[in-house]
């Protein structure tokens, strides 16, 4: 009830708002957030940017590097560009902008531009890489000078600084051209946009000549007023894309996975994408508005070659895109902080996410559970509640592993409390869960009730942990609690107060199998401007939360992860965040906040999934069912198939939603939901592979069509289907009612067979596929290996025993590989050696299949053997292989291991019916730990 009333609240804060600026609240959610004309420094640059275009050749920006400043000292090209200005007394003055170009070791390249502001005016914000960048951003200096004196001449600086690559800088335009065996790949500040909003004394009047200084200095929107303090302070450069026709990533957006252009045009946006992290209440679909969370890290991809850039800013930013025949030109622009471009040259997909991530990281494999099921609902009303839920899935034979409680478990939305005639015992719950190895989530979230007694707030108030409004004062607004603050955990000191909070008896007793959703963390603020923290508001370091606004979730994250980890050192943290920012991704999985239970949010959840996977967020998902609303059973069930491959697999819903366990939806829809979560659990072993490989090389776990049909144009823009990590399974989620057929296209010349009826799809192109309710369109590559567990277990630690399948799917050529990665699931023992790592190759040279270890052999991988030295492969399956090279009634195929070897029975079905052949080898009894052989 008290939920309720919030939320009505809060949709009521939220849309009184809207009424003022509309005088309705009809559309309401467009109204409360900017547009690019609404917020002054996108005007501006906007303006720019058309002025440019309107000037063509005539374009003669003020900005122009002094040749005199130029030099190359260990790896670093630095010197000052000059920006001229005029003051308010009509003189000409030259403000000084300090540029570098990092050649890092990693291949990327940094292009950094400072100001240079007088001692008395406040500092431009210049650590959101010490936030986002956990990578060497030292240089390397395997760079060679190769100006030439035409070069020199012409007034070009030409450096050599990987296989083949060059970064041309021209001083006089600030253009910078990155080639790859002389063709341009990325060109910065080609359309000379480059802009920088220097530091200047507040004075009456135009203080600059030509510029539009509306709004400089102050600015409102929605009736909130922006002090603005340091005046205007936006950079902005353009980025062109030569000869790339598609651009990705740049998440949170409900929008395609392929970005469109932003400058209007048939089936195109009118507005930038915009990033800024707001709480965005009943989102939209295909639209470029700002969401929860931020990367500005940007794909460019053509057949056969991939390149991206990173805008290291964490300023509320704005991206405008137009494809062009010749290629794709982009525009940034920030509201603070500094010019900040890490440019990577790929020159593929992989190779490119490689780049990324040893820039902001990979994501730590997470604990094995967290990839399981996830159970949540606003709210699970009370002790009895949670259990009966938990009892609901064995008694359906369902397999999960968490259940979630949302901001109702707490005292008033006091977090660290407990709501006690619901919850008296908590710990005796969690107690009851372990038993069968299933874990809770609680949801904490970073405003903290403003309650006089309430021993969080008063230890964060006592200790100045609070975000600051402008003047210094503790900032308030309201959230879900009501009137609160919020914890900055952008300051030390309010960490280690955070992880004060989360030791073991101090919340939830001592249990051990706590794990945390934060939430709201944008942060959300019910009466703040756009529904978040006053731009003006002070963070630790003095720093104004406009230059902080995108990172400041992350470090909340950050912040309660650190605090899982001194609460349990032995164990990974789980903790989910809806607000993000580059690098988040080493902190815990996000997902993709409140959509609605319509066909429209499931087809949409597809590319948004896609768009973060290839910003180096692999560990993401959303909410299956649908937040908001009810679905109907189809959607229900069809939400289910696809959750089924989300990296993160939670179903969720609002308060005032019915109640949706998988066993309310009644047949046929429960068995399609139970065999959809069975499926993922059989998956699971392939799945943690994939999240291995993307700990140490930021590979996505669902992967876009051109990671594995690069050379594919037509398969640039497809953004229903993917990849699901190494499996070579190709997807394509239902996302339509009354679908009984659906087209599938398979993007390269390698055969495919329909999972799991081995019909034969060949050729590139679309193919008719079965697609009634009980079946997800899926289809196997050639050329892949993978591992199952097969057997339905409660949870997934009751599975580290069970057998393996191996599904081996051969290639036109008839070979196939894969790979298995194994360890404890749950601790950082991997970190030290402990885990398992095998390749399984099928050879068409002479017909074996083989298991090796590619992993060293140390005492930890050895002593992990033994903890799973009985785990065998009850079957493999091997799909496509070639009947002629058997004998004639073959019933047995040779097994090698240890020296030893035996005779298993094989099954074989011949190829039919445009089906492929199958041969299954029944319990060949060869060890997962062992190296072996199965001779066909
Ligand atoms: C926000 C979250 C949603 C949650 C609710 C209550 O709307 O996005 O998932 O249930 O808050 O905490």
């Amino acid at each position: 009830m008290r939920a309720a009333l919030a939320a009505a609240i809060r949709a009521m804060a939220l849309l009184a708002v809207a009424a003022m600026l509309i005088g309705s609240t009809e559309a309401a959610k467009k109204y409360l957030f900017k547009t690019c004309a609404q917020s002054s420094f996108c005007r501006r640059g906007r303006a720019y940017a058309d002025a440019a275009e309107a000037a063509g050749a005539d374009w003669h920006p003020p900005y122009a590097v002094d040749p005199a400043s130029v030099q190359l000292r260990q790896g670093v090209l630095s010197g000052t560009v000059v920006k001229t200005a005029v003051d308010a007394d009509g003189a000409a003055v030259g403000v000084k902008l300090p540029f570098q170009l990092v050649f890092l070791e990693s291949g990327a390249v940094r292009f950094l531009i400072e100001e240079d502001r007088p001692k008395s005016a406040p500092k431009r914000y210049d650590e959101a890489v010490r936030w986002a960048i956990s990578g060497d951003l030292g240089a390397t200096a395997a760079v060679e000078d190769v100006t030439t004196a035409a070069d020199t001449a012409a007034g070009v600086r030409r450096l050599r600084f990987g296989p083949g690559w060059t970064a041309v800088v021209e001083l006089a335009t600030v253009r910078v051209t990155f080639e790859r065996d002389g063709a341009a790949q990325v060109v910065l500040n080609e359309r000379g946009l480059l802009a920088v909003e220097h530091w200047r004394p507040r004075g009456p009047g135009p203080a600059f000549g030509g510029e539009d200084t509306t709004d400089m200095w102050e600015e409102s929107f929605g009736g909130k007023q922006d002090s603005k303090p340091n005046g205007p302070e936006a950079v902005a450069v353009d980025v062109t894309f030569p000869g790339y026709g598609h651009v990705y990533g740049i998440p949170e957006h409900a929008d395609r996975f392929a970005l469109r252009s932003t400058r209007g045009g048939e089936g195109n946006h009118d507005e930038p994408y915009r990033l800024y992290n707001v709480d965005i209440f009943e989102y939209e679909v295909d639209s470029p508005m700002a969401m929860y969370g931020a990367i500005p890290f940007m794909q460019a991809q053509r057949a056969g070659s991939a390149v991206g850039v990173f805008w290291a800013n964490a300023a509320e930013t704005w991206i405008d895109i137009v494809h062009g025949a010749d290629g794709t030109r982009t525009h940034w622009l920030s509201e603070a902080g500094l010019v900040d471009v890490f440019v990577m040259l790929g020159p593929d997909a992989t190779s490119l996410y490689q780049q990324y991530g040893a820039l902001t990281g990979y994501a730590e494999l997470p604990p094995l559970y967290s990839l399981g099921y996830h159970q949540c609902r606003w709210n699970y009303q009370n002790e009895r509640d949670v259990l009966e839920v938990d009892a609901g899935f064995d008694r359906h034979e369902i397999p999960y592993d968490v259940i979630w409680l949302d901001i109702d478990y707490t005292d008033s939305r006091k977090y660290f409390t407990w709501e006690q005639s619901a919850f008296p015992t908590p710990e005796r719950m969690m107690a009851a869960l372990d038993e069968r190895r299933r874990k809770l989530v609680a949801i904490i979230d970073p405003h903290i009730k403003k309650e006089a007694g309430y021993g969080v707030y008063e230890d964060m108030t006592k200790a100045g942990l609070a975000v600051a409004t402008a003047d210094g004062g503790e900032y308030n607004g309201w959230c879900w609690p009501g009137e609160s603050a919020w914890i900055d955990t952008l300051a030390p000191a309010a960490v280690e107060y955070w992880k004060r909070l989360f030791r073991p008896g101090a919340f939830a007793g001592r249990a051990h199998n706590l794990a945390i959703w934060n939430d709201m963390n944008e942060p959300s603020v019910f009466d703040g401007p756009e529904g978040s923290a006053p731009r003006d508001a002070r963070h630790y370091g003095g720093w104004e939360h406009r230059a902080v606004h995108n990172l400041y979730g992350m470090t909340f994250h950050n912040a309660t992860v650190q605090a899982l980890n001194a609460r349990e050192p032995r164990q990974r943290p789980f903790v989910l965040t809806r607000a993000f920012f580059a690098g988040s991704q080493r902190v815990g999985p996000m997902w993709t906040g409140d959509n609605q239970a319509t066909w429209d949010y499931l087809r949409v959840a597809t590319p948004m999934l896609l768009s973060s996977s290839v910003a180096g967020y692999g560990f993401v998902g959303a909410d299956v069912g649908g937040f908001f609303g009810n679905p109907e059973h189809e959607l229900w069930a069809r939400w289910y198939q696809a959750g089924a491959f989300y990296p993160f697999f939670r179903g969720h819903a609002h308060i005032e939603s019915k109640r949706r366990e998988p066993w309310l939806a009644g047949e046929p829809y429960t068995g399609i939901i139970r065999d959809a979560i069975r499926l993922r659990y059989q998956l699971l072993p392939s799945l943690y592979t994939a999240f291995h490989r993307a700990s140490f090389d930021g590979s996505p776990i669902l992967r876009p069509l051109f990671m594995l049909a690069p050379a594919n144009d037509a398969a640039l823009a497809i953004d229903d289907q993917f990849f699901f990590g190494e499996t070579g399974l190709l997807v394509k989620p239902v996302v339509d009612p009354g679908v009984t057929e659906t087209d599938v296209y398979v993007p390269d010349d390698e055969v495919y067979y329909g999972y799991p009826d081995r019909t034969v799809y060949r050729g590139v192109g679309n193919h008719r596929v079965p697609a009634g309710l009980d079946t997800i369109p899926m289809l196997a590559r050639g050329g892949h290996i993978f591992t199952r567990r097969d057997r339905y277990r409660r949870s997934t630690a009751l599975m580290a025993h069970d057998p393996l399948t191996l599904v081996v799917s051969v290639d036109a050529a008839g070979n196939a590989g894969g790979a298995l990665y194994m360890d404890d699931g749950e601790t950082h023992g991997h970190t030290k050696g402990a885990y398992l790592h095998r390749f399984f190759m099928f050879s068409s040279q002479d017909n074996i299949l083989r298991s090796r270890s590619v992993r060293p052999s140390t005492a930890a991988s050895r002593a992990f053997d033994k903890t799973i030295d009985t785990v065998r492969v009850e079957r493999v399956i091997v799909v496509g292989f070639d009947l002629g090279r058997l004998k004639a009634g073959q019933t047995t195929v040779e097994t090698f291991q240890d020296k030893k070897s035996w005779s298993s029975h094989i099954s074989v079905t011949p190829a039919a019916d445009g089906r492929a052949s199958m041969i299954v080898v029944r319990d060949p009894k060869v060890l997962i730990t062992a190296d072996w052989s199965i001779e066909f």
